[in-house]
């Protein structure tokens, strides 16, 4: 009997995966480029430096290197998730990109209480709130837009997250998987976030393949995610990555109720606004467990992060900040949010909420 010998790893054809987008400059092309031809990056160490920490360029570049600890490229072995070239790369150009918000947060909160207590009451003056905005005057393609920008995170919801479980321990580990269960389905594949993501992306018309957007997504929607990607990537970030992770999930049932609505008044579809109703009651349970349990548990294990949690935390403010100013700042203009926009929707809308059979 011969036994069949097993495929040696970084040998076979890498499964299909999202395509790469072009660059944007020097650094995001060098990026492009040395996974395309599978040769190193090639470009100016200086160009680093003098890189816009919020610009195109080194936003893409970072967004490129993080996929490969996602799910690749078509056509690029994935081994290069651990090429020791655009790994110092990376780290150069997220010590640009931390340096950046540590800069504009030197003034932020450094205890968990004052960083979390904004969050927790509802804003009187909501003027300057995205989904404010979608829930009370928002159109259909504003909704599209918007979806379009959020699938680079929600076709991968609570997956940078899952990389800080191996780093905690007793109560914050029990509870953050808890949560994780939750976005991951509670063992059902159709119940998997991301999985509803895309069925509110069908609902509206969209590409819901995985990174379909990417070309058309600006710095500042970028940003959010390559944060999350920072700190689910780095031990020495568990500490900032439950702070984000806290943020989010008390953030988002209000922010959630109000996109549900925008979804029904606008007839988006049922999947478009299940998505947003899901996340209404899920992630009210989710805020006390991540609160109490998983920000309480790790303090009480490792205290010292108690200025990383806070600093998570305001990172994720100002980065969900800036990007609402910009695409408040695009809307207002008449003009897309995205850096191209999405062709004329090819299906027809879908009926207001309640006439469908
Ligand atoms: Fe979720
Ligand atoms: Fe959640």
């Amino acid at each position: 009997m011969t036994l069949m010998s097993p495929p040696s790893p970084g040998t076979q054809a890498p499964a299909a995966g999202p395509r790469l987008a072009e660059g944007r400059g020097p650094l995001s092309s060098a990026v492009a480029e040395a996974l395309r031809s599978g040769g190193p990056p090639a470009y100016a160490t200086g160009s680093v430096l003098k890189a816009d920490p919020w610009g195109e360029d080194l936003q893409l570049a970072l967004y490129l290197l993080y996929e490969l600890h996602y799910r690749g490229f078509d056509g690029v072995d994935d081994e290069r998730e651990w090429d020791p070239d655009l790994l110092r790369l990376r780290g150069a150009l997220e010590t640009r990109f931390l340096h950046a918000l540590r800069t504009d947060l030197s003034d932020a909160p450094r205890t968990v209480e004052a960083a979390f207590a904004p969050l927790l009451v509802e804003p009187v003056d909501l003027s300057g709130s995205l989904s404010h905005h979608l829930e009370t005057e928002g159109e259909l393609w504003q909704l599209r837009e918007y979806a379009a920008l959020r699938s680079l995170y929600h076709l991968k919801e609570a997956d940078p997250h899952a990389w800080v479980i191996p780093r905690l321990t007793g109560r914050a580990k029990a509870a953050m998987v808890a949560i994780e269960y939750d976005e991951f389905g509670a063992g059902r594949a159709d119940r998997i976030h991301a999985e509803l993501f895309a069925a509110l992306m069908t609902d509206l018309g969209l590409d819901p393949s995985y990174g379909h957007y990417l070309d058309r997504a600006p710095a500042p929607l970028l940003a959010t995610v390559n944060l999350m990607s920072l700190l689910g990537l780095h031990r020495a970030s568990r500490g900032a990555l439950i702070g984000h992770f806290a943020c989010v999930e008390i953030t988002s049932s209000p922010g959630s109720r109000r996109l549900a609505k925008a979804m029904r008044r606008c007839g988006a579809g049922p999947a478009a606004e299940h998505f947003y109703a899901e996340h209404v009651e899920a992630d009210a349970v989710h805020e006390q467990v991540v609160r109490h349990e998983v920000v309480a548990g790790l303090l009480a294990d490792e205290p010292g992060l108690e200025a990383d949690v806070a600093f998570g935390c305001a990172a994720t403010v100002l980065l969900e900040d800036r990007l609402a100013v910009h695409i408040r700042e695009a809307w207002d203009q008449g003009r897309s949010a995205l850096r191209s926009p999405l062709p004329v929707r090819a299906v027809p809308a879908a009926e207001p909420h309640g006439r469908r059979t």
